[in-house]
């Protein structure tokens, strides 16, 4: 018996029990400072309690915390809205909130599917788009996240995603992009498919960058189709990638985008954004919920906004970025247990040969160099990288001579 009156269904990262945090740090109860390259799971953005996010939050709560959006319309919806529509992709102007990743990606498969009196969905293989029953049947990543939770939702359809290790990424494409018609042919025909969803960088499957070559295939095959394509940057928006949205690496539109995470730097809040001419298509009362667009959301949202916005924001993800890989690629040299450092920005994977040496290299990192880290994809070889994005080259440094120390001594 541990005494705790908490749930057991919690998986544990760390046993570490925390007071508080700032930037990239956090402290335990017991006054040991940890270097945070989980981010509560790429959500703080701008660091633990960003000052003026704090305020920003502080100052609302004074005003009012909630005032439900279908009752009245409190007097951040609208500016917020309108910030939202300056920095995603072109097209996207009309804006839904929600509190977490899986309520938007629920929410973007309801729209599509009144939009297009369609009923299908297609997903990539490696799929994370969240836990509640829909999300879960989109979700491809590990047998996990579904096994005990049968009978999921019909009328999801798994389309392959390229490997990043084939050695022939020309032919990988291809064959990605022949197995997606494949799904069209033999699955759920383009007149009974609404949606296709994917992440243009696979967060949970192993931080995988889509070839562009790929994604921009799939977009021009949901255009042909009037398929709804919609891009989940749940984990890979808000500059986690050295630019607002990941999409934005590729000069592709899409019909809908998915955020949450680091948009309100740690502030449960989401986001839907799509074109004006297909919300108009989802009828008045056919979405909701209690606590979208939650005024405290709302100002942790702009406040993340205006300070994501300062000219030397992205530019430092970019560098960092740059920064952690250079240093990855060189430990590669000396270890051949990794076998690809990849991603963009400060979403960055190292692809290793041995889910268990990922794991005492986590630990290691974790009870020597007292830092946080995580590991993603199917097999649990990924070791992933997604530092608060104000980490500076000094913490950068750190972490870096945390993990040499760490695969020297695992090997
Ligand atoms: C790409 C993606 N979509 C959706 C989700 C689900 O978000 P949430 O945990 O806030 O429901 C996640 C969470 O990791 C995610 O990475």
């Amino acid at each position: 018996m541990s005494g705790s009156h908490l749930s057991n269904v919690w998986f544990s990262v760390t046993p570490l029990k925390v007071a508080s945090g700032h930037g990239s740090w956090v402290t335990t109860v017991d006054g040991e400072e940890y270097l945070d390259f989980a981010a509560g799971i790429a959500v703080n953005s701008t660091g633990h309690a960003h000052p003026a996010v704090a305020k920003a939050i502080g100052d609302q709560a004074q005003r009012f915390i909630h005032a439900q959006v279908n009752v009245y319309q409190h007097d951040l919806l609208e500016p917020l809205a309108a910030k939202l529509a300056d920095i995603t992709p072109n097209g996207i102007d009309t804006f839904f909130y929600a509190n977490s990743g899986a309520e938007i990606t629920e929410g973007a498969i309801k729209l599509a599917k009144q939009a297009t009196k369609r009923p299908h969905t297609i997903v990539f293989s490696g799929s994370f788009h969240g836990r509640t029953h829909l999300a879960m049947a989109m979700t491809t990543s590990k047998t996990g996240y579904r096994a005990g939770h049968a009978p999921l939702p019909s009328g999801v359809f798994v389309a392959p995603y390229p490997d990043p290790l084939a050695a022939d990424q020309d032919a990988e494409v291809a064959a990605a992009l022949r197995g997606f018609d494949h799904v069209l042919k033999a699955l759920t025909a383009p007149d009974e498919t609404a949606a296709v969803i994917l992440e243009p960088v696979l967060g949970e499957g192993g931080y995988i960058p889509a070839p562009p070559a790929f994604i921009r295939g799939i977009v021009e095959r949901c255009r042909q189709h009037g398929i709804v394509f919609i891009a989940d940057e749940v984990q890979s928006g808000f500059g986690r990638t050295g630019k607002w949205f990941a999409v934005d690496h590729y000069d592709i539109e899409p019909d809908v985008i998915c955020m949450a995470k680091g948009i309100a730097s740690g502030f449960p809040f989401a986001a839907l954004g799509t074109t004006r001419a297909l919300d108009d298509k989802w009828p008045t009362g056919s979405h909701g919920g209690t606590y979208g667009g939650n005024a405290m959301g709302c100002a942790a949202a702009l406040a993340t906004i205006d300070i994501m916005s300062e000219p030397s924001f992205l530019p430092n993800v970019v560098a960092r970025g740059e920064q952690l890989q250079a240093g990855i690629r060189e430990l590669q040299r000396e270890h051949d247990v990794i076998a690809q450092v990849r991603g963009l920005g400060l979403m960055i994977g190292t692809e290793f040969h041995d889910a268990a040496r990922v794991s005492a290299v986590q630990q290691h990192c974790l009870h020597e160099g007292r830092m946080i880290l995580m590991n993603a994809g199917t097999y649990g070889t990924t070791l992933r990288w997604m530092p608060p994005l104000v980490v500076t080259e000094g913490e950068i440094d750190l972490a870096l001579a945390a993990f040499s120390a760490a695969l020297k001594a695992t090997a």
